[in-house]
């Protein structure tokens, strides 16, 4: 790697800071001789260090701030350290503690990483953009704060959200991190907490319009056109009717994603392919009942409805197996307060808002939790799914932890071991009479990173749901066969990159067959991905440019008498 920084200003840039593993000839070219200890350190050994100060810290959250600390300074070390065993870090840098960490925002901040662009900044959105220093950015993580996980508007404190995802594209997926950006568009809060809090990061202003709002989301995608022509925009935890309608105003237009929308909806596919792998059934031979009609059960709905249409269904048949649940009750045909893209799944039925009613009546082999609300999959609930399936198929989705609709105990405990279960974050294995569950997590974190090396490596102009479609399949393939009897729906996150490479490959098959790709079609798709892994080594640094570095010599040392 070659760089035209020297001594402190190349110590203090985390892309080239090797910290204590500069060789000799390095420490001389860079002027770096006496501003780092007099050693050259294997990065092994840099992370046993890691590994030791990290055993220090008492709690997640610390782990979560050291860990960030650590990517301000040592961007290589801090993806080795993550790397070297994702299953433990994936839910200290992401999923449950960035909830914590979101909440707490402006309490923990320490440095700046991404941007911020507030609205009070329209009219200048491209100027702003052209501050960021690295010129090919080809992924922008994009949040308003609007509806963090499942803690609602959390405004400016939103922000760690976009960081953590991106971290995610290379921890997971190889992304190489210099083309990332993460971003927050600062519309303001309706958060009081935060709008009285004097820490809190972003404008003390309520929320603007939605035509406002739109207009100044309109100026910030068209400006990132012309900065970074070649970036896709990954929409991420806005609310859910602003997701859908940003999703539908940009998708035929530009390259752009929404991961709640589509990510979710991928991930969630993968469980219900292997769920019904486990069965010996197919997707369409199943009925779903969703609880929760926002933008993580509207996506899912649309992207099920989707894969059954490539299984043989019509749209209409599709639809007719999708039942959706709101806070307002069953969405049904007399429903007033629906909104356009709810109505495709609101079908002829009584109203009721007895969701153990619903699901007598309409009789789902698979239940859906996307409510945002912890502990609405009640006993009753599992005990009506048990009585009509003789293996109910149970996804409590909503996060963090405490938000789950049912832990996977409750599941397996009140559906007698017949439930076939997920959640949308990581518990552990349950023991019950004598027989081991894995409950498995439908953590989108298998999918987005996979579709966005595959977008990446294939500079792909589009994003589809059909890419998110072969991801779930792909990622299904993927469940090693001999845990399916203990329920798992997932591959194991210890091997998620390998998991992630071989889904990038079929997404990126897909991507060329369709005529999206903006390279050259390789010959053989897993190798063309995984020239383009990012490997969390050190690469050896090379001067350029700038002024040349005086060697400073080495003394011999002196004989001793
Ligand atoms: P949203 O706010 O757009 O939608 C929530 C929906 O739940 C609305 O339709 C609302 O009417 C309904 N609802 C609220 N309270 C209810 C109640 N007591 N009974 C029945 N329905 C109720 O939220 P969004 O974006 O759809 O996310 C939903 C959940 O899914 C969140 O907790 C989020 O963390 C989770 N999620 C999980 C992911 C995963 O990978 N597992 C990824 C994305 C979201």
């Amino acid at each position: 790697m070659a760089t035209s920084k020297r001594g402190i200003e190349l110590l203090q840039d985390p892309s080239v800071n090797k910290s204590t593993a500069f060789t000799e000839a390095e420490k001389q070219a860079l002027g770096i001789v006496g501003l780092v200890p007099d050693v050259t350190e294997t990065e092994d050994l840099q992370l046993s260090r890691v590994m030791m100060q990290l055993g220090h810290k008492n709690t997640d959250l610390e782990q979560y701030i050291y860990l960030l600390n650590l990517l301000d300074h040592n961007e290589t070390l801090f993806y080795r350290t993550v790397m070297s065993d994702p299953a433990r870090f994936l839910p200290i840098v992401y999923d449950p503690t960035i909830g914590e960490a979101c909440l707490k925002f402006g309490h923990i901040y320490r440095q700046a990483r991404g941007m911020y662009l507030s609205i009070t900044r329209r009219g200048k959105v491209k100027e702003v953009l052209k501050n960021w220093p690295q010129k090919d950015v080809r992924f922008i993580c994009v949040t308003d704060g609007g509806r963090i996980l499942g803690l609602g508007d959390l405004g400016a404190s939103g922000a760690g959200i976009p960081i953590g995802k991106l971290e995610l594209y290379t921890a997971c997926a190889g992304v190489p991190p210099k083309y990332l950006l993460p971003m927050y568009l600062d519309a303001g809060t309706n958060n009081e907490q935060y709008l009285h809090d004097p820490l809190y990061l972003g404008m003390r202003k309520t929320r603007p319009s939605t035509e406002e709002l739109y207009s100044f989301v309109d100026e910030f995608v068209e400006a990132v056109q012309d900065v970074f022509p070649k970036c896709c925009i990954h929409f991420e935890d806005w609310t859910g009717v602003d997701a859908v309608h940003l999703l539908e105003r940009y998708r035929d237009k530009y390259c752009v994603y929404n991961d709640d929308v589509q990510g979710t909806a991928g991930i969630v596919l993968t469980g219900m392919i292997t769920a019904a792998k486990i069965k010996g059934k197919k997707l369409s031979d199943e009925k779903y009942l969703f609880l929760g009609a926002g933008s993580a059960g509207i996506g899912l709905a649309n992207l099920l409805c989707s894969a059954l249409v490539q299984e043989g269904l019509t749209l209409e048949q599709a639809q007719s197996r999708v039942y959706m649940f709101d806070i307002n009750g069953l969405l049904e045909t007399t429903r007033t307060d629906l909104v356009d893209f709810q109505k495709p799944y609101a079908h002829r039925h009584a109203p009721t808002c007895d969701f153990v009613a619903a699901i007598e009546s309409i009789k789902p082999t698979t239940i859906i939790g996307v409510s945002t609300v912890g502990g609405t999959f009640t006993q009753k609930v599992i005990e009506a799914m048990s009585r009509i399936n003789e293996r109910p198929v149970v996804l409590a989705l909503s996060n963090p932890t405490e938000h789950a609709e049912c832990t996977p105990e409750q599941a397996y405990t009140w559906s007698k071991g017949k439930a076939i279960y997920a959640a949308g974050v990581q518990f552990p294995p349950v023991h019950l009479n004598g027989q081991t569950f894995l409950p498995g997590q439908a953590n989108n974190f298998y999918i987005f990173p996979a579709i966005g090396m595959a977008v990446f490596a294939a500079q792909a102009s589009r994003v589809t749901d059909e890419m998110f479609i072969e991801a779930a399949r792909a990622v299904a393939d993927q469940v090693p066969s001999d845990l399916l009897n203990q329920g798992l729906l997932y591959p194991l996150q210890s091997n998620i990159l390998e998991t992630e490479i071989r889904t990038a490959a079929r997404v990126a098959k897909l991507v060329f067959d369709s005529g999206l790709a903006r390279v050259s079609r390789p010959a053989d798709f897993e190798s063309f991905i995984r020239q383009h892994v990012y490997k969390p080594e050190y690469p050896a640094v090379e001067a350029v440019g700038a002024t040349k570095v005086e060697a400073i010599r080495t003394a011999k040392p002196a004989k001793s008498a």
